[in-house]
């Protein structure tokens, strides 16, 4: 650890593929705490025995409010206030025009991908306020910029993360912050969904995070309400 990287308590959410998971590996191997959760029990009880305490890794479905607000309230009544929040987990439909996606399909990933980034905000908020100094990051996309063909849904969840933090970031107490970051292109279970076999070109999940573990650690209150994306992507 570097002697601008105090040790830090960090949430993560969707930490048992992907993205998450790579932060999960790149905070804890510079001294950092996380606080994760994802819905795989398999994974959670993998991840407990590789990361172990004072990191807390727990089944939470962050779509349910009550999940997150028991989730929230076990890891503030733990240890100190958490110093950064990152809104990880999403989902996306299987590609299809927007007039073929099956009503509940729609519903789930507005549920996860945005219900779900203001369930956790409600209830880690608070205490975060109370501290003073905190930053929350709210993964975007390209797709919350830009959009494509047949992911209509999962750019309209994207959009309205980027709408959502800034409007946060107006909201928020002089030291917070409040910041969208594009992680960029990277090859993982969503990306094979929604590229397919061409999702293979990508960089892995734990490449981006060598970039993206140092740059999500420097984002400070000067930061707040910019639309992020991360280094190199
Ligand atoms: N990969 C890319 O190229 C790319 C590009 C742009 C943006 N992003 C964004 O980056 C973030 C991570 O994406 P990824 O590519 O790592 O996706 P991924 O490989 O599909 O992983 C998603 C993670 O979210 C968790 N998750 C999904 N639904 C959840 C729920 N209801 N409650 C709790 N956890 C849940 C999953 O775990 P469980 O299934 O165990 O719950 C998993 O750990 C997402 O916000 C995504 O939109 C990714």
């Amino acid at each position: 650890m570097t002697e601008s990287s105090p040790p830090r308590r960090i949430v993560v959410t969707g930490v048992s593929r992907g993205l998450g998971r790579a932060m999960l590996a790149g905070f804890a191997a510079r001294g950092h705490t996380v606080c994760g959760c994802a819905r795989s029990t398999t994974a959670i009880d993998e991840l407990r025995r590789q990361y172990g305490p004072p990191h807390m890794l727990d089944t939470v479905d962050v779509g349910s409010d009550e999940e997150v607000r028991a989730w929230a309230g076990r890891v503030l009544g733990a240890g100190p206030v958490p110093d950064l929040l990152i809104n990880n987990a999403a989902l996306i439909n299987p590609n299809a025009p927007l007039w073929k996606v099956p009503a509940e399909e729609f519903m789930e990933v507005l549920r996860v991908n945005v219900a779900g980034v203001a369930n956790v905000i409600r209830h880690f908020l608070p205490a975060m306020i109370e501290r003073g100094r905190s930053v929350i990051v709210n993964f975007s996309s390209y797709w919350g910029r830009s959009v494509a063909a047949e992911v209509a849904a999962y750019c309209a969840t994207k959009w309205a993360i980027e709408g959502l933090t800034q409007a946060l970031a107006e909201e928020l107490p002089k030291g917070m912050a409040a910041v969208s970051v594009n992680p960029g292109v990277i090859n993982t279970d969503m990306l094979q969904s929604c590229f397919g076999p061409k999702a293979a070109s990508y960089l892995a999940p734990e490449a981006w995070a060598r970039e993206a573990v140092p740059f999500l650690l420097g984002l400070g209150p000067e930061h707040s309400g910019e639309q992020l994306t991360v280094p190199g992507q």
